[in-house]
């Protein structure tokens, strides 16, 4: 039998990494879009370089997505790439909403434009719930978007089900909460301190600027939520899903937990810096994950602080010499 073939936008980022290696341990035929960058972008992915089918292109490039479906012929496209960093939205809105909105209705149109019968994955976000108007948050909780990225994946989240809809496509939304890893992007929170952590032991860095830190996020382990992304797809009918731990933390508890596990006061060296705080803050997300749970039978394996031990654990043994300011 033919292998099954995935296209992935976003395979470069931390979930098109860890969603590639499920992929090709299911045995499918792994396609994924990366962007030209004058250095290289595919870390990430090095690993599995031999293995999976890199293909140009970019969101914000309509012409090569329809190519690219037209001779690819997926059987499942996930939807991952994005300009996915929140307080950067603020500083580049258009330029989100192209990739972050329009991107993802680009990519749909190209499917129905060729005539592509696939399955196809969005990769929502809990920023849509913003200033949150109920607490925890279900499938069935308005939006309240609170920066141009949750807007841009409001937009996403409604063009995807409007797709569903009108032209009966198999497309689902994941509504994911934060989700971390030791590939997590150096200019996430969690990752700015563990990487932080691993400077300071070796005696590298002896201060860490950080803004708001009683904002509160509902934190699990990125690999899990790229397992409950394909279980998504391979369920008898499209619909949305809530991938979350349900539980929250604020990012001093994040601070108690990292700094506490290598025995470091975090008062000693955490200083308070006003570029970090937004425009608009989303102060508390709380996930409700029983539809995934009880449709899919998904569970998420990893909780908070064996999540943060691994990124300590991870960033004190490597030594990062890439420069990050946001
Ligand atoms: P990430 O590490 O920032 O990766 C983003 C990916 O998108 C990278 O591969 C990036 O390519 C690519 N990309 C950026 N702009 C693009 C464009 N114009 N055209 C094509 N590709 C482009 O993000 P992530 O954490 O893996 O998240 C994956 C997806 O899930 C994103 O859509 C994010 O918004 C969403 N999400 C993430 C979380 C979370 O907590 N991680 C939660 C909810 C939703 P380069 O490597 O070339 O920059
Ligand atoms: N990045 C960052 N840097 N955040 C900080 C800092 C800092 O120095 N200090 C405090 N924070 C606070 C932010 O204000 C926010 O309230 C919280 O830490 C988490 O910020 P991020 O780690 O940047 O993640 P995010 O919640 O804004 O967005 C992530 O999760 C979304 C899902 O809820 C991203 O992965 C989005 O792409 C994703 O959709």
């Amino acid at each position: 039998m033919a292998k099954r073939k995935a296209f992935i936008t976003g395979i470069t980022g931390q979930d098109g990494s860890y969603l590639a290696e499920i992929l090709l341990e299911k045995d499918y035929e792994v396609y994924g879009m990366i962007r030209r960058s004058s250095s290289f972008n595919t870390a990430r992915i090095d690993h599995i370089f031999g293995d999976v089918e890199l293909v140009f292109g970019d969101l914000t490039d309509g012409s090569v997505l329809n190519r690219l479906m037209r001779t690819i012929q997926p059987d499942e496209v996930y939807n991952l790439g994005a300009q996915s960093h929140v307080q950067v939205s603020f500083e580049i809105p258009e330029f989100t909403a192209d990739t972050t909105g329009m991107g993802t209705l680009r990519l749909l149109d190209a499917i129905r434009e060729e005539g592509v019968r696939c399955r196809f994955y969005e990769a929502g976000s809990s920023e849509m719930f913003g200033k949150v108007l109920e607490t925890p948050q279900t499938e069935a909780t308005p939006f309240y978007p609170r920066s141009p990225y949750g807007v841009s994946k409001v937009f996403g989240y409604w063009i995807t089900r409007n797709y569903r809809e009108a032209y009966g496509m198999y497309a689902v939304n994941g509504i994911l909460f934060n989700h971390e890893s030791p590939r997590r992007g150096p200019t996430f929170v969690t990752r700015k301190v563990t990487r932080a952590i691993g400077a300071i032991l070796r005696g590298e860095q002896d201060e860490l600027r950080l803004g708001n830190l009683e904002a509160k996020r509902d934190w699990g382990f990125a690999r899990d939520y790229m397992e409950g992304a394909w279980q998504m797809l391979q369920a008898e009918e499209p619909d949305d899903y809530i991938l979350a731990t349900g539980e929250t933390h604020s990012v001093r508890e994040l601070l108690d937990e990292a700094f506490g596990y290598v025995e470091l006061d975090w008062n000693k060296y955490v200083k308070i810096d006003e570029r970090y705080f937004r425009p608009s803050e989303v102060d508390l997300l709380l996930g409700d994950a029983s539809k995934a749970r009880e449709k899919l039978g998904w569970e998420p394996r990893v909780r908070f602080p064996e999540l943060v031990r691994m990124m300590v654990d991870h960033d004190r043994e490597r030594r990062h010499t890439e420069e990050h300011y946001v």
